[in-house]
């Protein structure tokens, strides 16, 4: 998937970025900020290693930057891409951003990719608990498939959903 694509969804005053777009440098800074939010936002436990999983292969992260003379970070997605199948690893928007349509702004963007991409489907877990997460996803025609008890440990229960993208 070439790292300049751009995606027919809009959103006024935000800008979307594929961090492995950058030179080097820039992208170790923005990997740096995407690192602090992922620290205050999520549990250690949850928290994406950058470090290793920015070198898998198949690993990409779609960054939400802000439209100003000096952009910031809105909010970032990773996901996980084989042949037909993408997994939604990770998505989050940096906490004063939240509610102005960032997240929706970054599904539909990753739907589009990946339809153009051949792709058939994208699945997530989430878990059950994180409701502003659930409503975004079902916002954007994911579909519960699976539920399973003590997914993210002990009495943390984790849903799986597909959004299937077949044209
Ligand atoms: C989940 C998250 C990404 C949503 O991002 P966002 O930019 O605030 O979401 P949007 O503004 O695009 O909202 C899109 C839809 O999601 C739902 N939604 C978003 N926030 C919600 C909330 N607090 N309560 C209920 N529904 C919510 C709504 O259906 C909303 O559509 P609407 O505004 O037309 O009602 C954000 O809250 C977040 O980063 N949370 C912490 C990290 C996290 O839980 N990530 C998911 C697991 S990896």
């Amino acid at each position: 998937m070439p790292t300049n694509w751009i995606s027919i969804y809009q959103l006024n005053g935000y800008c979307l970025k594929d961090l492995a777009s950058f030179p080097a440098k820039d992208r170790q800074l923005w990997a740096e900020e995407v690192a602090k939010v992922e620290k205050k936002t999520f549990p250690s436990s949850e928290a994406f290693d950058f470090d290793s999983e920015l070198r898998k292969k198949n690993t990409s992260v779609i960054l939400v930057l802000t439209n100003q003379d000096t952009s910031e970070l809105a909010g970032y997605l990773v996901y996980v891409r084989t042949k037909r199948l993408a997994l939604l690893h990770k998505i989050c928007v940096v906490e004063h951003e939240r509610g102005k349509g960032v997240g929706r702004y970054l599904v539909h963007s990753l739907r589009d990719r990946l339809e153009k991409g051949g792709c058939q489907s994208i699945l997530l877990w989430v878990d059950e608990a994180r409701q502003p997460a659930r409503m975004l996803y079902r916002s954007c025609d994911f579909v519960q498939i699976d539920r399973c008890l003590d997914y993210y440990g002990p009495g943390r229960t984790g849903l799986k959903m597909e959004l299937s993208i077949e044209k």
